[in-house]
């Protein structure tokens, strides 16, 4: 049986804090309702304790959010967690996400601090932030810059005072696929008790690896994702929710699944997109505008003789009606016949020949060719020539 993998959405926590992406309470509640109208299995909310309005904001998700598991971030401080704890006071199923930096240059230029009192920060925050709710989730924040013998002695303390989910960051998008998936292995083969836990991994995408690392760690061993919607987050982004879904969906379809309706991938991105003013780059997988478009003759002509000939996914089981041809210079006449079809010209052989020729004129000048242009052209060319 397929495993099931969760997905931990932080599009309203490590999304938001990019700048210019900031939302409004009535914005957040949309998108946090759509998300879990998504399937999203945690939804991290805010940093309750950084400013009154992500407290409220981390209040209004938990009031109105029935299913989902609402999460609030926090330093391994105790005020954080008191903040964190109160902003969950009203979620159905409330998760405090808590933890502190491990690796070598967070522990002596962050913290001033040491390997030992590092482990015990954490062991203190995680038994502090039990005293108010059931499910605490662990950070080490540059766990891809941590040793993984220490940060196995990291896990290990927090495991031991109960904590239910283990997030792996790899902060500064520094992990190759390999070294993050057998960091994971490694600490699920040297932590006991970590199978009562789920392992988290939490990608940057700073080398543009953050989607081949989250999988890597899911063949690690890790049970849960965190990743954002359209890849927004600090610096390159976070994982994107999307990529990491479709690839599990679509080839580990037996070993793994996820809760995600794929259908709502593609609205959620463009609610996303709007709502936070951060345009999805067009040829952005998935979910960007070229993502099931075609504009090269041969790819083309491929495309409308069989569908799989080019696109290994149906544009409908996440959300796009259908594939596109762009008729552009690089068209040929398969693309042309086609699209002449689909707006009401059913062209002959020699019809084609004569129209492809003032197409590629027009086509020559311009970028693309468009519904419009196109019966522009069909209709002065038949009015006069046929
Ligand atoms: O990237 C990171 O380490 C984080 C933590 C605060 C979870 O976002
Ligand atoms: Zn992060």
């Amino acid at each position: 049986m397929a495993k099931q993998i969760k997905i931990f959405d932080t599009t309203l926590r490590d999304g938001e804090q990019v700048p210019g992406c900031k939302l409004n309470h009535s914005q957040k509640l949309i998108v946090a309702r759509q998300l879990e109208e998504l399937g999203v299995d945690v939804l991290e909310a805010g940093f309750p304790v950084s400013s009154p309005g992500d407290f409220k904001a981390v209040e209004m998700i938990s009031k109105a959010l029935r299913n989902t598991t609402i999460c609030a971030l926090s330093r391994s401080v105790e005020n954080d967690i008191k903040v964190a704890a109160e902003a969950l006071k009203y979620a159905k199923f409330p998760r405090i996400h808590t933890g502190i930096g491990t690796s070598p240059d967070h522990i002596k230029y962050k913290f001033n601090s040491t390997p030992d009192l590092i482990i015990e920060r954490a062991r203190a925050a995680v038994r502090y932030a039990k005293k108010f709710v059931e499910d605490v989730e662990f950070y080490a924040e540059d766990a891809g810059r941590t040793d993984n013998e220490y940060l196995a002695q990291v896990i290990q303390a927090v495991v031991d005072e109960g904590a239910t989910v283990l997030n792996i960051p790899d902060t500064t998008g520094y992990c190759m696929p390999d070294e993050y998936g057998a960091k994971i292995k490694y600490l699920a083969e040297h932590v006991k008790g970590i199978h009562k836990c789920d392992i988290s991994a939490h990608c940057h995408n700073d080398l543009g690896m953050a989607t081949a690392n989250s999988i890597a760690a899911v063949l690690g061993g890790a049970t849960q994702i965190e990743c954002t919607i359209n890849g927004i987050g600090e610096r390159a982004g976070n994982t994107a929710l999307e990529e990491v879904v479709m690839i599990l969906n679509h080839r580990y379809k037996d070993e793994y699944r996820t809760n995600i309706k794929t259908p709502m991938l593609n609205p959620m991105s463009r609610l996303v997109a709007d709502s936070m003013s951060m345009p999805v780059q067009a040829n952005k997988a998935i979910v960007g505008d070229n993502a099931f478009a075609h504009s090269s003759g041969i790819h083309q002509d491929g495309v409308i003789k069989h569908r799989a000939n080019y696109e290994i996914i149906d544009p409908r089981i996440v959300g796009v009606d259908h594939s596109r041809i762009v008729l552009t210079a690089r068209s040929g006449r398969a693309a042309l016949a086609y699209r002449s079809k689909n707006v009401g010209y059913d062209l002959s052989k020699d019809e084609l020949d004569i129209v492809y020729q003032k197409f590629i004129d027009i086509a020559d000048r311009q970028t693309e060719v468009n519904d419009t242009d196109l019966n522009n052209m069909l209709q002065s060319i038949f009015k006069r020539a046929i």
